[in-house]
């Protein structure tokens, strides 16, 4: 993943800025949906084998519509999460370019892992279906007079089926448990610049505080969004899921009002903590703003959770919904502070690296004189006078700079402070150059003569630059 960070173009400040406003848009999807995907997968599995445990198929259906709902289609999890989450390898590619820190290789990797676990949760969900099909059809042919022709395959066939389903499921949980991590710590890194060099390996995230802070900050957001995401799918969007009667509605409600209530009190606590352990050139007033903000809001969806509580009208649910995407919103725009508070010295260097390697390309290209441009100069102040081969209200340069052949420091002196030397002409008035700018017009004035001599170019033809 290094590699990436060499392939990484330079950048102007401008281009900074975008990167880092994309990796906020990035976040805003990709936290919330890996937070809702980790606790929907996480319960289904849960009450997946609860439900086969104790017979109870309403608990195995439950399990089945929690992972139904978080894996909708194909498009939820490319666009929610993966798709965000490549982005962000090419994101921390460029801010991080010549650094060592290791978010690159931890985006990357925390990536692999994700597609890894979304293609073995997408097994998980769809051998429920099979599963069901099998046991429905095992009890068919059990019914069936002529004895029992098949019913053994069908029997093993099935008890695979359930093996392999569960088997998904946890390679698919495990998987995920490891891309959110990485994911989380691969931000964690780039906010905080002394953990560009001390933190190279990944044992060393375990130990770091701001990291495992990080880290539990999403273990609660991932609470609050499954908690509220239950509420909003099973008992509000559309008038609720279909055939729950008050038992299961009952069951519902008190699952994900616990998973909000231990989200919303747990969230500020870690919010406050991320901030605390940041050093000082990650915070700034917007950052304290964010995060107030994102506090705000988290109580306001806890009072809607609450009010739902006391009567059951959907509308709480929604109010609810809307607080926590908001919230999520500012707490990823705090991230986004921090990472670009992090990474001003670093845009700073990059930005540089980005003009020498443009000067660069522009001489290599011809276009442009490298540095301050004497040619820009030339055309801007010296050429109302000055002519190369013929003299003008000044002398031609020609005639007058093959004696400053070798003797450059005089020749700048001469231009920083023109002084009397040819009675045929008038005093040169003084051009007000900077030394930086009268070095650059000499260097420009000397390597263009020796090709004019060189090559007897032209008045007004470009000359290609050495
Ligand atoms: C307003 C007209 C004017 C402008 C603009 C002007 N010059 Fe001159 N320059 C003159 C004149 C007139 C002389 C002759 C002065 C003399 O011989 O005393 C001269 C002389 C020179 C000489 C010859 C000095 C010598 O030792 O004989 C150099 C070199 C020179 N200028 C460079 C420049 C450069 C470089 C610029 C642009 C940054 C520039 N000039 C802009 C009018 C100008």
């Amino acid at each position: 993943m290094d590699l990436l960070k060499h392939l990484a173009i330079p950048q102007s400040v401008e281009h900074f800025h975008v990167l880092i406003v994309i990796g906020g848009m990035i976040s805003i999807v990709l936290y919330p949906y890996l937070g809702f995907l980790l606790g929907s997968s996480v319960l289904s599995y849960f009450y997946n084998r609860k439900g086969t445990r104790e017979r109870n198929r309403q608990l195995t259906k439950f399990a089945n519509d929690l992972i139904d709902i978080v894996l909708f289609n194909k498009s939820v999890p490319t666009y929610l999460a993966l798709v965000p989450s490549f982005s962000s390898i090419f994101i921390y590619a460029q801010l991080l370019q010549s650094t060592d820190a290791i978010s690159v290789g931890l985006a990357g990797y925390g990536f692999i892992l994700l597609l890894i676990a979304i293609v073995s949760l997408y097994a998980y969900k769809y051998t429920f279906r099979l599963r069901g099909v099998l046991h429905d059809y095992e009890g068919l042919l059990e019914g069936r007079k002529h004895g029992a022709v098949g019913v053994e395959e069908i029997r093993d066939y099935s008890e695979e089926t359930i093996k392999s389903h569960f088997a998904s499921g946890r390679v698919g949980i495990v998987f995920l448990v490891a891309a959110s991590f990485l994911i989380v710590s691969s931000m964690a890194v780039t906010a905080n610049p002394s953990n560009w060099n001390d933190l190279s390996t990944i044992f060393a995230l375990f130990i770091s505080p701001d990291v495992l802070i990080r880290v539990l900050q999403f273990a609660a957001l991932a609470a609050g969004a499954t908690g509220v995401g239950i509420l909003y799918f099973f008992l509000a969007w559309q008038g609720g899921r279909e055939g729950l009667d008050s038992v299961q509605r009952f069951f519902v409600r008190r699952l994900a009002t616990r998973l909000i209530v231990g989200s919303l009190l747990s969230l500020p606590v870690f919010v406050v903590l991320s901030i605390v352990v940041l050093p000082a050139s990650s915070l700034s007033g917007s950052l304290y703003g964010f995060a107030a903000v994102a506090l705000v809001l988290i109580f306001l969806t806890a009072q809607s959770v609450y009010a739902y509580h006391r009567n059951s009208q959907p509308r709480y649910v929604n109010s609810a919904v809307y607080t926590l995407a908001v919230a999520s919103v500012f707490l990823s725009l705090n991230d986004q502070v921090a990472v670009h508070n992090a990474t001003n010295v670093q845009a700073a260097y990059l930005a540089y690296r980005y003009d020498v390697a443009t000067e660069e390309l522009k001489s290599r290209l011809g276009v442009a004189a490298p540095s301050v441009s004497g040619e820009d100069i030339y055309n801007g102040r010296c050429s109302a006078c000055h002519l190369f081969d013929q003299k003008k209200i000044g002398p031609a340069y020609k005639d007058v700079l093959t004696k400053y052949g070798g003797k450059k420091d005089q020749l700048v002196a001469f231009v920083l402070n023109p002084i009397k030397k040819d009675p045929a002409f008038p005093p040169m008035p003084n051009q007000g150059l900077k030394p930086a700018e009268a070095d650059s017009i000499v260097s420009y004035l000397l390597r263009r003569l020796g090709s004019v001599d060189a090559k007897a170019t032209a008045p007004g033809q470009t000359v290609p630059l050495k």
